[in-house]
């Protein structure tokens, strides 16, 4: 009777209780903890697999969708869903799910934290108090820059950019969008004013990005951009790291185009340990951890869980980022 459910491959190891709602409704074979590649003894089984429940280090393509004819449903553990092809799943009739919604508050205290962080100069003066370098109280030493009254430029008005729009208007600052569509909602609320990508790296103080990668936003933030922001302003980027230019960001820190930037992606991800960015003063960054606490965690699994479940049973995924895929039927 068991061997009758369907067999859902999990790409990597996951913590106790967040797969529960799978359990006895499907055959799970699971991944190590930290792949970045589908793990071999997965792809063993992809013949036969009917879901594949993945986390955004692994690249879902053409190959692997070639090798499992029976796959009906891709459920991803994040809400970016540049790790799939998605065109090449909905060509197949494949829905993809992912996890919007829960993560926006957890994501958006990050691009906050960082927001902060890089404007009162924290990574430095930590790293200084630490190493035996605050020798007095000093009149000039690690001045930053103030948040009340300045301008937050947000790239990409959606959920998470309005959750930091919410946040930032508390800190007294005026806020200035660029998005493919106009946010009513965001402009009456927060009397945010909607500008060109270009005006806006002009006229921010700080620049905050909140769009998905997709074709249109890769290097969306390249030399011309960052020659066009203040030579004082802050950019953070809690999106995806290939959003941003790498080389072109090195040399605006370097040459202080930009006074400093803080990322939570990067391109490549991780980043080698000896990247010059590094040793950037100027730079601070973090590994990716956007959505990185207990709660936001679980409930971007049980809302994976969801999707699986969803698409195993031929129904419509709750959160799917490929909804064309049902206009085929
Ligand atoms: C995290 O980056 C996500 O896309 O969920």
């Amino acid at each position: 009777m068991t061997n009758q459910l369907p067999l859902v491959l999990v790409t990597h190891t996951l913590p106790d209780g967040w797969l529960d709602s799978l359990h006895g409704r499907c055959r799970i074979v699971t991944g190590p903890k930290d792949a970045t590649v589908l793990a071999p003894e997965l792809k063993a089984h992809l013949s036969q697999v009917d879901g594949l429940y993945t986390l955004l280090t692994i690249r879902v393509d053409e190959d692997i969708l070639d090798k499992a004819p029976n796959l009906r449903v891709v459920s991803n553990m994040a809400v970016g869903v540049d790790n799939i092809d998605l065109q090449a799943c909905t060509r197949r009739g494949i829905p993809v799910g992912h996890t919007p919604g829960v993560l926006t508050e957890g994501t958006a205290d990050l691009a906050i934290t960082l927001l902060l962080a890089a404007a009162r100069r924290l990574d430095e003066a930590v790293h200084d108090a630490r190493h035996g370098l605050w020798k007095t109280w000093s009149p000039t030493g690690w001045l930053g820059a103030d948040l009340f009254g300045a301008t937050l430029g947000i790239v990409g008005m959606g959920k998470i950019g309005t959750a930091v729009t919410e946040r930032a208007t508390g800190f007294g600052l005026r806020i200035v969008y660029s998005d493919s569509c106009p946010n009513q909602s965001a402009e009456s609320r927060f009397g945010a004013s909607c500008l060109s990508l270009e005006d806006l790296l002009i006229e921010s103080d700080f620049v905050s990005l909140h769009v998905p990668l997709t074709g249109k936003t890769r290097g969306l933030i390249g030399a011309k951009e960052l020659r066009l922001m203040k030579p004082d302003a802050i950019l953070v980027n809690t999106s995806r790291g290939p959003v941003v230019n790498t080389a072109d960001l090195l040399l605006a820190l370097r040459e202080g185009w930009i006074a400093a930037a803080a990322l939570d992606v990067t391109d490549p991800e991780p980043l080698s340990p000896e990247h010059p960015l590094y040793k950037q003063p100027n730079c601070l960054i973090t590994p990716h951890i956007g959505s990185a606490t207990r709660n936001t965690r679980r409930r971007m699994a049980e809302r994976a869980c969801e999707n699986l479940l969803a698409g195993l049973a031929g129904e419509r995924l709750p959160f799917c980022a490929n909804p064309e895929v049902y206009s085929k039927e």
